[in-house]
Parts: structure tokens; sequence; C-alpha cells
């Protein structure tokens, strides 16, 4: 399809015409059915919201193929108006447009939805299961219509998917202000998202599905690469490294992918399991898993053999993990490095397959039968802690991968509560990303090159890594590892071939490491050394980003970990410091009602005006979290923080007096004893 033509139909939106429905396709992942949550007359209500996007000539065709869809499918997603060119990342000038801050927006979008980088494209999810783009196909095209008009004197108003409209603003604000999943606090129950969602009044947003900024795995790769290493000098006490130690884990999907990809990049072996077949194929032909075994025998037998050679290999067990955790046991076979990556935020529809039941099975028993499929999840999860637990009495360090595990295996009964109350394994922010990553200030920083082109990604890799290398001369010590595992990173980048999808990278950097580099891109792309501007921005799963008391706030110990004014003030900031779009999520990685999620994307295009903007905005998007998480008394983001406040004129922030337990202890004590 030409360039022109392509324009023509993104600027069409909702056609004239009816299009011809489309088949099934069968080639596609799919999201799994989703739970029948509605009563006839919230069925009638779902039917008659969907059809608010289209004349009333339609109506009688589309209010019978709507109603089938929500019966056969549990949503309506509107296939018949999936368009027909493909959807992927493009030159940012291939988007029609009035304002490259739209188009960049655009190619966000599209680098979201393309087949080869979604996990259920047709139905608009990106990750995780249920991390939705938009609800169906309809907002899809009303928005790309809408960002192709809009100029910048507007901002386009995005409820969970829908596109409310285009309102006037100004220059300085963002083009997008995005909200996915956010209610009212009490109606934010795992079933009240099934029934909101399916009356198409909201939706999961995840962390970077909703708010445009996916990057394909390779985000992931790099953040469990870090996790990996700094795990791996937490257990090598002697300082022996990671050669010749096992890692074991679940999931092959959208994040759960890079588990493997990763414990290669780290040098660990590696056994993931995985009941989806599709999801191995993707990752095996990819080369992120190097051999596949459907065979227990077999992959016991394969596993001595790399641990007595110390052989770095990802093996992947088509399977269920709880079998692989029990096998492994009764064979005592020792087991370094455990975690669980099944998508247990979603833990009814599809996040997690029982073990006892095939993957089919599975399937058909989550919608027919729903509460029996609970219990078969239930029972799956005190099966898998009880397997787990034998590991760690035998040495294994074990961590949550903020997937919900410890939250939901303790709501089904498993043993996995300490003495103390709380959980007996720590989630992989409390000791390993919080106090060695977070409270220092480094995050998951990324970029897109809007060229599309990968020698313009060259480019921007070379600059980072100078940049970091320069930066790191006059680092203090505390923070020298982490700019050397990056900067290692960034150099290696481009021969582990990790682009899948947008012209993309990541790396971790702290606030004066994310400004340098930006600030470095943006003068390249003025200097045309960049042939088209470059968009910032980064999963919320950050420093300042997320309140969500299991996960990335779990190192939080004042109290304080289940509020969100974090998050909220997070994206408020950014707004009006120049960010190009905002988002808020309720939801992202543990769950709907779990956590509260936000996040940016910015434009580089090279002018004063956004140098401006850029150094003001990432001081506060980092900033912001190192001060509350030295007001919670992390002694690592005390020492961040004062540092900071040390080099900004006019950074000032309330420092916690550290008081003495004694004290406090005394205060408690009937005076005389
Ligand atoms: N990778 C990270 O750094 C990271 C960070 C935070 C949270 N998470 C969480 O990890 C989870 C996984 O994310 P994802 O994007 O990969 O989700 P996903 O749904 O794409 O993948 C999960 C995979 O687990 C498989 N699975 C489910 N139950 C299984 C079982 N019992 N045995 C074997 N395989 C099973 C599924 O078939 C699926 O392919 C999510 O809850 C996510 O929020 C990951």
């Amino acid at each position: 399809m030409s360039t022109s033509e392509f324009k023509r139909l993104i600027a069409e939106g909702i056609p004239d015409e009816l299009p011809v429905l489309k088949p099934y396709d069968y080639n596609i992942n799919h999201a799994p059915k989703r739970k029948d949550i509605l009563n006839s007359t919230e069925k009638k209500l779902a039917v008659k919201n969907a059809l608010r996007y289209f004349p009333i000539k339609f109506h009688p065709v589309l209010a019978k193929e709507f109603a089938i869809e929500l019966a056969t499918y549990g949503r309506i997603y509107m296939y018949r108006f999936r368009p027909d060119y493909v959807i992927k990342a493009r030159h940012i000038d291939d988007f029609p447009h009035q304002t490259r801050s739209a188009a960049a927006i655009m190619l966000m979008i599209s680098n979201n939805l393309d087949n080869s980088v979604a996990q259920h494209p047709h139905e608009l999810i990106t990750y995780g299961g249920n991390g939705a783009v938009f609800q169906n196909w309809a907002q899809y095209r009303l928005t790309m219509k809408y960002l192709s008009e809009m100029s910048d004197e507007q901002t386009l108003v995005m409820y969970s998917g829908h596109p409310l409209g285009l309102f006037p603003s100004h220059r300085d604000a963002p083009r997008l202000v995005v909200t996915n999943g956010m209610v009212v606090p009490n109606y934010s129950s795992q079933d009240n998202w099934e029934k909101f969602n399916a009356l198409g009044v909201s939706q999961y947003g995840q962390m970077t599905a909703g708010s445009y900024m996916y990057i394909g795995p390779q985000g992931i790769v790099h953040g469990t690469t870090i996790t990996l290493l700094n795990a791996g000098r937490m257990i090598s006490r002697t300082g022996e490294g990671l050669r010749g130690k096992l890692f074991v884990s679940s999931g092959l999907g959208g994040m759960s992918g890079a588990q493997p990809k990763a414990a290669g990049i780290a040098g660990i072996i590696s056994v993931v399991a995985e009941v989806n077949p599709r999801a191995i194929h993707t990752r095996h032909s990819q080369g992120w898993v190097d051999e596949v075994f459907s065979d227990l025998d077999k992959l016991i037998k394969r596993v001595i053999q790399a641990k007595s050679t110390r052989e770095v290999v990802s093996i992947a067990y088509e399977g269920n993990i709880v079998d692989v955790w029990e096998r492994l046991a009764d064979e005592n076979i020792k087991v370094d490095l455990g975690s669980d990556q099944t998508s247990l935020h979603n833990p009814w529809s599809g996040g997690y397959y029982p073990a006892g039941l095939s993957f089919e099975e599975s399937n058909i028993l989550m919608s027919e039968d729903p509460d029996k499929f609970k219990q078969a999840v239930q029972k799956s999860l005190i099966r898998q802690v009880q397997a787990i637990n034998r590991h760690t009495t035998n040495g294994m360090y074990f961590f949550d991968y903020g997937n919900a595990f410890l939250l939901e295996a303790s709501r089904a009964g498993a043993d996995v509560m300490g003495s103390d109350g709380e959980f007996r394994y720590p989630s992989y922010v409390q000791d390993i990303m919080g106090p060695m990553c977070f409270d220092f200030g480094f995050g998951p920083f990324r970029w897109v090159c809007c060229s599309n082109d990968s020698s313009d990604l060259e480019t921007t890799d070379k600059i980072a890594s100078e940049t970091l290398e320069k930066l790191m001369k006059k680092s203090p010590d505390q923070i020298k590892m982490q700019m050397a595992d990056n900067i290692k990173w960034i150099k290696e980048a481009g021969r582990n071939k990790l682009v899948v999808g947008s012209q993309a990278r990541i790396l971790y950097a702290d606030a004066e490491g994310r400004i340098a580099i930006a600030d470095a891109f943006n003068n390249a792309v003025r200097k045309g050394k960049i042939s088209a501007p470059v968009v910032i921005g980064r999963d919320h799963h950050d420093v300042s980003g997320t309140d969500s008391p299991y996960r990335e706030t779990s190192n939080i110990y004042d109290g304080s970990k289940y509020t969100a004014d974090m998050s909220v003030q997070n994206v408020i900031g950014d707004s009006f410091r120049g960010a190009t779009w905002v988002s808020l999520h309720n939801g992202g990685g543990v769950g709907w009602g779990e956590v509260i999620n936000g996040g940016f994307g910015m434009l580089l295009d090279g002018t004063s005006e956004t140098q401006n903007k850029l150094i003001s905005m990432l001081h506060w998007d980092v900033n912001n979290g190192i001060a509350r998480r030295s007001w919670a008394r992390n002694k690592e983001a005390i020492f961040t923080l004062k540092r900071e406040m040390e080099r900004t004129p006019g950074l000032k922030v309330t420092v916690p007096y550290i008081a003495d337990d004694k004290i406090i202890e005394e205060a408690f004590t009937p005076s005389g004893k």
C-alpha cells in the first residue's frame, strides 16, 4: 500500500461504508475468551455503548454482530473495523499530521499494536494478557484520526482507550493526556474490571501498553539482566559469580519471555517452563531460548549435564512449572535462583494455568466453569509453593517477580507467610531493584528513533555510552557498579540484536544520566547527526512512576507503601514541565486495584524550547521519587537527595530526622521499669 493511501485511511477514521467482515485469523495469538460477567440487561447496555461510535445506518447490522462477539469472546472488539494496512512503526513523517508530536504518538501506538510486537494484536492487547492499547477498533480509528488533525494548540484526552476528544490548550501543554482504569477506589476489584471492561467503559492499560511506550521485549531483557546480575551479587558470597549456577522460573510470554535471553547475557543456566506452545515457538525461533524439552526425564538429564560442564544454556520446558519444581526437588538438584513469571495479576482469565490440566482444558474450564477453574488455580499454587519451599530449604534464593505470585499464593492459602505476618520471600524490588537501583534514581529510561532507521539507533547508542562514560569518571563509588553495568549493556546492545518493532533502546540511568543523554540527543537532532526526532520515555516501573506495595514501593517501610501520592504527583508534575504526553493508570503488573502508575513521553525535536523542557521534566520525574524514598528513611535515597540538593539551586526537600529506636522503646515502657 502506498504511503498516501495509508495516510488517507488514517485520516478517514470510521469509514462511510461498512468494511467487509474479516474471517477470524487462526494464525494469530488471540486473547482467551473472557469471563461471562454481564447480566442480560448489562449485555444490552454493552452493545448500546459500542454503537455510540457509529452512524445510525450501521446499527441494525452491528448490533447483532456485537452481541455475537460479546457472547463468543466476552468482549466487543469490533473485529470488522481492524484496518487492512499493516500496523507497525514507520518513519514519523509517514503518519499524516499537523504537528510532529502527534505523529510521534501515532508511531508509538502503531508499534504497540504491531503483529510481531503485541501479544494479542487483534484484541489490541500488547502484553501481560490484558494490557490494552484500546478496547476496540473504533477507538483505534478515531484516535488516529484525531491525532492526524490535531494542532500544537490542542490536547487529546483519552479515557481508558476512548478518545474523548480534542480540547483547546496551548503549545506548552501535553498534546495527549491518558488515563486507564481509573475508578472510584471502592470499585476496584478484579470482577469490577471484568464488568467495566465488558461494558466498554474501562480498560487495563498495564504500564507501557495503554501509555504507548512499549518497546518489545528488549525493555524487559535489560531489566531482567540487571535483576539477575544484582541477585547474583547477593548470592555469590565469595564473589564466585553466576557461572554453573541454575535459575528456574516460568513464562515465555510478553515480558517473561525475556528470562532465558537475560539469563544467557548474565551467564547463568536457565530453565523456564511455559504451557503455551505458541509462546515457546516465538522465543525459540527468535533465538532467545536455546533448547526446548517436553519430556521431564530428558530435561533433568540436560540440566545435570549443563551444571557439570558449567555451560551457559537456556532451556524451555513445554509444560507446567509446578511439575518442574516438584521434579527438580525429587531429584535433589540444587537450584540457585528461583522466581515465577506467570501472569498472576490476572489469575482467573488465563494468567495462570493450573497443574494437572492441559492448556486446552484450562482454556475451556476458565470460561465454562470459572469457580472450578479458580479452585484448580489455588490448588496448583499451594503445590507450587510446597515445592519452592523444599528448594529454599536447600539454599535457593527465591524472589517474587512483581507478578502477584506471593499475593495470590497467600490468598490461596499456600505456605508463603513468615512468622512476622509478612511474606517469607522478598519481592525483587525489596531486595534488589529498590535499594540497588531505584533509591539511587536508576530506572528504565528509553528512547525510540522516529526515523525508524537502525543507523540512527546506532548513533544514539554511541552518544549514550560516551555520555555515561564521561559521567562515570565523576560518579561516587555508591553508583559506579550501576553505571558500569549499563555502559557494558549499551556497548553490547547492538550486537545482541534486541530490536523487535520500533528502533528503540533502553538503559538504566539516574536523573543526571537521563538528562545528559536526552540533552545530547536533542543536540544531535538539531545538528542533523540523527536524521529525525527521538522520543524519550520510560517504563512506569521506575523510581517515581509507581506506587505498588508489593513491587515498586515494597522497600518503603514507613507505612506509606499503600499510598499513591507519589505516582499521581509524578504525572501532574511531568505534565506542566513539558511532557508531550502523560498517562496515569490503575493496575499494571500486579493487577487492578493493586497499583497506581504513571508515565510520560517526550519528543526531542532539536529545539531550545525542548532543551528547557527536558531538563525541567526529567529532573522532577526522578527526584520526586527520590524525595519520597528519602522521606521513608531509605539511606540510599537520602544520599542521592543530598547530592542532588548540593548541585541543584532551588531544590529544597524535607529531609527526615532519624529517631533512635531506643528512645521510641523507652517512650512505650512504663516509667520505673
Ligand atoms: N519481567 C519483568 O521484569 C516483570 C516485571 C514486573 C512484573 N512482571 C510480571 O510478570 C508477569 C508475566 O508478564 P508477561 O508479560 O510475560 O505475561 P504473559 O501473560 O505474556 O506471560 C505469562 C506466561 O506464563 C504462562 N503460564 C501461565 N501459567 C503457567 C504455568 N503454571 N506453568 C507454565 N507457564 C505458565 C502463560 O502461558 C504465559 O505465556 C506479569 O504479571 C507481569 O506483570 C514482570
